[in-house]
């Protein structure tokens, strides 16, 4: 590098030493991660379940799973990357001949690549508002907001993002259309930014952070997968097994709540969600937002 200085990664991995000692992997071990991003968890689960232990990782963007076997090629066979919804990891493993798995991994959300890529994930990217992490998925963020009627535009904005000024927005959005389609995640921020009085911009987020984060929410169906792979967990896990899931909103948290407070199923192993320490988060602004819980799996397998 010029200048001697060591390359940034792309994306940081979250609670990393947390993770590791919470799903505690060991050789011969079969573990899944469901959001196999840039490989940075993954790579430290296979290097902690060497040599035998495999790993099986999901993710339904291309750029990112062929950038993560890239990362694993050293793992050899041991480590299976697969491109796919993780709500269909189930069916995944069952492809594979593997499973139950001895760990389960959920990094929610987008990875670092993704949100500087010109996606439509940023409030200053002037070419894209398109926000599908699978682009082979339905309707993008510009469909929905040049789509969608005034209504619709305000529940999925408070729904999904518990923004209160969602009527304004969606207002705002459904007049400014009038000129022109809404073509880029700039122009929407902009709207944003013009719909909220200053009054009720918030200190420490860009106003237009909770619009952003719900029609991110909506495009990718992320609550709706979510459910379906919380409640696959029995069919997935063998007994003993744990499960990390490092989620990044409060929509996202309650679901693993409710799923890890079946004491017929689970065995929590975080009495409250985890935070990343201070010097973390000074470090990955990412991590701030992250909450990590864990549970052992304690049901009988089906
Ligand atoms: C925060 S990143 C994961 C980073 C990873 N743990 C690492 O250390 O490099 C989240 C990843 O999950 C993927 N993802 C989100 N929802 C998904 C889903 N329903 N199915 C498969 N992959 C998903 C995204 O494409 C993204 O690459």
């Amino acid at each position: 590098m010029p200048g001697g200085e060591a390359e940034r990664p792309l994306h940081v991995p979250v609670m990393a030493d947390e993770v590791v000692e919470l799903l505690a992997p060991v050789s011969g071990g079969v573990y899944l991660d469901c959001n196999l991003g840039l490989g940075g968890h993954a790579e430290l689960i296979l290097e902690r379940s060497g040599p035998d232990g495999v790993l099986v990782g999901l993710d339904w963007d291309a750029e990112a799973l062929a950038m993560a076997k890239k990362k694993l090629s050293r793992f050899g066979r041991r480590a299976i990357a697969v491109r796919s919804n993780f709500a269909r990891a189930a069916a995944v493993l069952d492809g594979l001949g593997l499973g139950p798995v001895d760990g389960v991994l959920l990094d929610l959300g987008l990875s670092s690549l993704q949100l500087a890529a010109n996606r439509g994930f940023s409030f200053s990217d002037s070419e894209s508002l398109d926000m599908r992490m699978d682009d082979r998925a339905g309707e993008s963020a510009r469909d929905l907001v040049n789509r969608c009627s005034e209504a619709e535009l305000a529940d999925i904005i408070y729904n999904y993002g518990e923004e209160r000024q969602a009527r304004r927005i969606a207002a705002a959005i459904v007049a400014e259309r009038k000129a022109g389609e809404i073509r880029s995640g700039k122009e929407l921020a902009d709207i944003v930014y013009r719909a909220v009085p200053r009054r009720f911009h918030p200190g420490r987020i860009h106003v237009a952070t909770r619009t952003f984060q719900a029609l991110r929410i909506a495009v990718n169906r992320e609550l709706d997968n979510l459910a379906e792979l919380l409640a696959s967990l029995p069919r997935i896990m063998a007994g003993g097994a744990r499960v990390c899931v490092i989620s990044f909103h409060s929509l996202e948290d309650r679901l693993v709540k409710r799923c890890f407070s079946d004491r017929s199923l689970f065995r929590p192993l975080t009495k409250k969600p985890l935070r990343a320490r201070e010097e973390e988060c000074s470090q990955n602004p990412r991590s701030r937002s992250a909450r990590l819980r864990a549970a052992t799996y304690c049901g009988l397998p089906l």
